[in-house]
């Protein structure tokens, strides 16, 4: 078994204690490596340390949404730097929260964009944070992503914004939630997204699979949504597994 989990975050401080145990534990169930994602400067910072000190783990720096509103213009420096390190593999996570607001819209929207121009400039892939924010978020994706490529995290459109996200060349991940009895929505994408379009994710410690709903997540449980895509899709673990592995290699180019 070949899997991949896109995006996790085991530099949170609920891996403070067993950190390292939950690396083996992944690399014991099959999970050959993830993308350790930053939210802010520590967090990208923290994932460019375990990046340098895992082979399995690759790095991803950003600032998110809810932190746009604190940012500097000395970190995007850092972050263009930190993109020379081969093992930095994509910008992110970046794009638009208006669930909760953290950061007021507009501000949310000009980092973004900021951010875009910035991945282009280094030469890698984004990684699309995107939460009750689709219209906004599939606007300035048309008007300022031209020439990125990327994956939207944690994917909650529809198929209709699956579609969209796949004519502009992007990737769809799909997370713990896409388990859950009542993602009848996420189900339906998990079938008709074309097979070499797909990642899989943990997105840990959040959005924990079913039925470790409620507990910690951690990158071994990136089983869990790969079985449920196979299942829905009725193909077997395996082929579900080698497929999405390929294709963050050839989106993130490991
Ligand atoms: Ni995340």
């Amino acid at each position: 078994m070949v899997l991949f989990d896109s995006h996790a975050h085991i530099d949170d401080r609920k891996f403070n204690d067993d950190q390292e145990a939950v690396i083996a534990r992944a690399a014991e169930r099959g999970v050959t490596g993830f993308i350790n994602v930053g939210s802010d400067i520590a967090s990208s910072a923290r994932s460019v340390a375990l990046a340098e000190r895992y082979e399995a783990i690759y790095a991803a720096v950003g600032i998110h949404p809810h932190d746009a509103k604190d940012v500097q213009e000395a970190d995007y420096d850092k972050l263009v730097s930190w993109a020379a390190n081969p093992k930095v593999v994509a910008i992110g996570e970046i794009g638009l929260d208006y669930h909760y607001d953290y950061s007021p819209r507009d501000i949310q929207q000009a980092v973004f964009i900021r951010q875009l121009e910035l991945a282009r400039s280094v030469g890698k892939p984004i990684i699309i944070h995107d939460r009750e924010a689709h219209g906004d978020l599939m606007g300035i994706v048309k008007t300022e992503g031209h020439g990125l490529s990327g994956v939207f995290h944690c994917f909650s459109g529809s198929v209709e914004m699956a579609k969209e996200v796949l004519k502009l060349g992007f990737y769809v991940s799909l997370a713990g939630p896409v388990t859950f009895n009542n993602s009848q929505k996420l189900k339906v994408v998990a079938r008709e997204v074309p097979l070499d379009r797909l990642l899989v994710e943990t997105d840990s410690p959040y959005l924990t699979p079913h039925p470790y709903r409620g507990k910690r997540n951690e990158p071994a449980f990136v089983r869990l949504v790969a079985e449920e895509v196979a299942r829905l899709r009725e193909i077997d673990l395996e082929t579900l597994a080698m497929a999405t592995t390929e294709n963050v290699k050839r989106l993130f180019n490991i």
